[in-house]
């Protein structure tokens, strides 16, 4: 049987992939010392086990990359037959390119870490670049929420009398769109549906700074569902929003898979023309970060049958 072990960054999401599947949550011990250095121990028999560590790198994603080496070296050196790194928040993999000249590719270093310490396979969600499915030369599983924001969101419409028909599924950058066909085939069932996409820019220069100069696709008189993978500043997302509105979409909804939320970004969502915002539990949710409009729908379905065949 498979060993489910948790590290301390999402336990709430590991607790529930055990109910599904039925099994006990391993036991291990994780401690932080005032030095802020973290130590890691393994507290069950793993020998030729196959073992699987759930942990989101998200915020504050050092301090979570390191617990998880750790529980990887853990458990190589109690000599666990195979070891998988689930990481519903893949952290760093948005810098997955020299954006500019002279910078780290984070991404790249983080995979190589990951391969390093040995791990035998790796699992996410929706990460950033499907690209980097080609750095890992162990095996790698990007598995998706689309389906199952796509299907609370149908549940939605139905509620509020929106038909299919009156939607348009738009994706907030360039680089979204094949997330955003993703979600629409799901929700729609099929490949041809609506899509827009909306031009943003970055301005390197400043974090946190994007514009939308442009939005393809016909939204007007319908319902916008604005798809996107990750959240932080809330910027994209707005400036997508609110080319939508100009361009005449009467109702937004927004579907994202993880957020990574800045301070301000609840609020700004909370207080926008955004009807309701959709997303998932990969990374834990804070209690300030808690707002009405947020509907959270649980990952732990779709992990729980990743793992169905190692149990
Ligand atoms: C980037 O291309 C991602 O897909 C997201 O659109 C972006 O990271 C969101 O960040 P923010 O909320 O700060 O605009």
């Amino acid at each position: 049987m498979i060993k489910l072990f948790s590290g301390t960054a999402n336990i709430k999401l590991a607790v529930q992939v055990s109910k599904v599947l039925n099994i006990p949550l391993s036991q291990s011990e994780v401690v932080r010392f005032e030095d802020s250095e973290v130590r890691v121990r393994v507290l069950e028999k793993v020998k030729d086990k196959t073992c699987a560590i759930i942990q989101p790198t998200s915020n504050p994603s050092d301090p979570r990359i390191m617990e998880l080496l750790f529980f990887c070296d853990a458990l190589k050196r109690s000599e666990a037959k195979k070891i998988i790194a689930i990481i519903p928040y893949f952290g760093y993999s948005r810098q997955n390119i020299q954006h500019r000249e002279g910078e780290a590719v984070s991404a790249h270093v983080i995979i190589n870490l990951l391969e390093s310490v040995g791990f035998d396979e790796v699992f996410t969600f929706d990460i950033h670049d499907e690209a980097s499915q080609g750095i890992f030369s162990v095996p790698f599983k990007n598995l998706s929420a689309m389906p199952i924001l796509a299907k609370e969101i149908k549940d939605y419409l139905k509620t509020q009398k929106i038909p299919l028909s009156k939607v348009t599924v738009v994706s907030p950058d360039q680089g979204g769109v094949e997330k955003a066909r993703l979600f629409g085939q799901a929700l729609f069932n099929k490949m041809d549906f609506h899509l827009a996409v909306a031009e943003k820019k970055r301005d390197l220069e400043h974090i946190h700074q994007s514009f939308a100069l442009d939005l393809f696709g016909d939204v007007k008189g319908k319902t916008a569902i604005l798809v996107d993978d990750i959240i932080t500043s809330g910027g994209t997302l707005l400036n997508a929003a609110h080319l939508c509105f100009d361009k005449g979409a009467k109702r937004i909804l927004v579907a994202v898979v993880h957020h990574d939320f800045s301070s301000q970004a609840p609020s700004k969502i909370q207080n926008s023309d955004i009807e309701k915002f959709f997303t998932t539990d990969t990374i834990p949710l804070k209690d300030y970060q808690k707002f009405p409009k947020m509907k959270k729908i649980s990952v732990a379905p779709v992990i729980a049958d990743a793992l169905k065949p190692y149990l």
